[in-house]
């Protein structure tokens, strides 16, 4: 009988008990816009409290914000970060009961630019040769991440992206190398690259055509022996 009591005592207590059915999640939002954090409960018993803090400071308690310029508290519990700036940026935090989240909010700004390129800056690949066809994201906060197609395909995971020098407020450039060896088969085949950033995906885009008539290797070769041979001829003629 002792032992029923207990079970009823304790399913009693496990309906009460306040549930999260939306934790929040790491969260990227553009300059100037707003982000909303979600810490959606049920079952708030009494003595039960929704705390919610920018660590380690709180700017929520239940439904009232600490700082009603910056943070609203809507349906019921989730807060919403108004006009995000570089300063918003950091770990935030929802006590519900017994549970505790932690989230990043990553705030974000789009490139100045995106440009494609074969190589060294130039519009054609060599055929049958190993080419890098790269993507150039400028001024983005921060650097900008890529993603890769070949026509439908995603290839990213062929590509190798690397930073420029990131400034005190987190912006730089950011560059992304997609190896290709092009043959006449190839003619047609599209490349595209996203550039993006915290809260805007695919900001920037810029697509690559192969065309039929890139140089070949031969027909560079054949340069650059008539480069050398020329220099060769110049510096014969010096002495
Ligand atoms: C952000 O939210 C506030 C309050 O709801 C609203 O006045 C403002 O227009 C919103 N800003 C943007 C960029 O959506
Ligand atoms: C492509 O760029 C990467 C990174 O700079 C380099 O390691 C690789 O050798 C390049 N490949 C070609 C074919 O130039
Ligand atoms: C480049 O910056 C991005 C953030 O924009 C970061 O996720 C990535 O790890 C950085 N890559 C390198 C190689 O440092
Ligand atoms: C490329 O970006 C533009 C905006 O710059 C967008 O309208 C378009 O949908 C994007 N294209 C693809 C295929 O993602």
């Amino acid at each position: 009988m002792r032992g029923i009591i207990c079970l009823v005592i304790l399913a009693i207590s496990g309906l009460d008990a306040i549930t999260v059915t939306r934790a929040p999640a790491n969260t990227g939002v553009l300059i100037g816009n707003n982000a909303t954090l979600y810490c959606t409960v049920t079952n708030i018993g009494a003595g039960e409290s929704v705390i919610w803090k920018k660590t380690p400071l709180v700017i929520g308690l239940d439904g009232s914000s600490t700082n009603t310029a910056k943070y609203a508290i809507i349906g019921q519990y989730n807060v919403v970060v108004m006009n995000a700036q570089i300063a918003d940026e950091g770990q935030f935090e929802c006590e519900a009961g017994g549970n505790q989240y932690s989230i990043m909010l990553s705030v974000g700004d789009v490139p100045t630019g995106l440009s494609i390129y074969w190589g060294a800056n130039l519009n054609t690949p060599i055929m049958n040769a190993a080419n890098n066809l790269t993507c150039q994201s400028t001024n983005s906060r921060p650097p900008a991440t890529f993603k890769w197609y070949k026509g439908t395909t995603d290839v990213t995971s062929q590509a190798l992206t690397l930073n420029g020098t990131v400034n005190s407020n987190g912006y730089g450039d950011s560059y992304s190398y997609l190896e290709v060896t092009p043959t006449s088969s190839n003619s047609g085949d599209v490349y595209r690259c996203e550039a993006s950033v915290p809260g805007r995906d695919n900001a920037l885009n810029e697509t690559m055509t192969l065309s039929g008539g890139a140089a070949d290797v031969a027909h560079s070769l054949t340069m650059m022996a008539a480069a050398i041979l020329g220099s060769f001829v110049l510096s014969s003629y010096a002495h």
